[in-house]
């Protein structure tokens, strides 16, 4: 059976079902901006959109993305101009190490999509992707800048 669905609005068709959709993305699309990080579901390095919420590919398998519309790292600059949060991540200077930081992306669109104007609680609560170098603050700064 095959799998019809976008990525970054380009048609694709995938085989095999049961493949996690991190997997598809890396391996057979060559879209490595989104990363490998704990594989359970727990870590957020490989999140992406789909159908506009964020998800963590790793542990969704491409037949449930049947129809649907994905959205990675790559997909977010439009006509040369670069999404509002990666603008807010480069002018706060968020990453250190940045192996996270895709998926931080992501997850602050997913945020502020809901909640526009975060509070610091509400960006701790719902913002859970690890950073294993520590840059929550400067992820804080990043997310209250794209909120502006
Ligand atoms: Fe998917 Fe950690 S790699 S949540």
């Amino acid at each position: 059976m095959a799998y019809s669905f976008t990525i970054n609005d380009r048609q694709v068709t995938a085989e095999e079902g049961d493949m996690p959709l991190l997997w598809f993305l890396r391996e057979e699309m060559d879209l490595v901006g989104t990363k490998f990080g704990c594989g359970i579901g727990s870590c957020g390095a490989c999140t992406v959109l789909i159908d506009g919420e964020p998800t963590r590919s790793c542990v969704m398998p491409v037949e449930a993305v049947d129809g649907a519309a994905v959205t990675t790292i790559e997909g977010l600059a439009k006509n040369g101009e670069l999404h509002p949060v990666q603008q807010a991540w480069i002018e706060e200077d968020v990453p250190q190490c940045g192996y996270c930081q895709t998926g931080q992306i992501m997850a602050t669109i997913g945020l502020l999509k809901y909640t526009p104007d975060p509070s610091e609680t509400e960006v701790r609560e719902q913002l859970n992707n690890f950073c294993r170098c520590g840059t929550y603050a400067r992820l804080m700064k990043g997310v209250k800048r794209a909120a502006e």
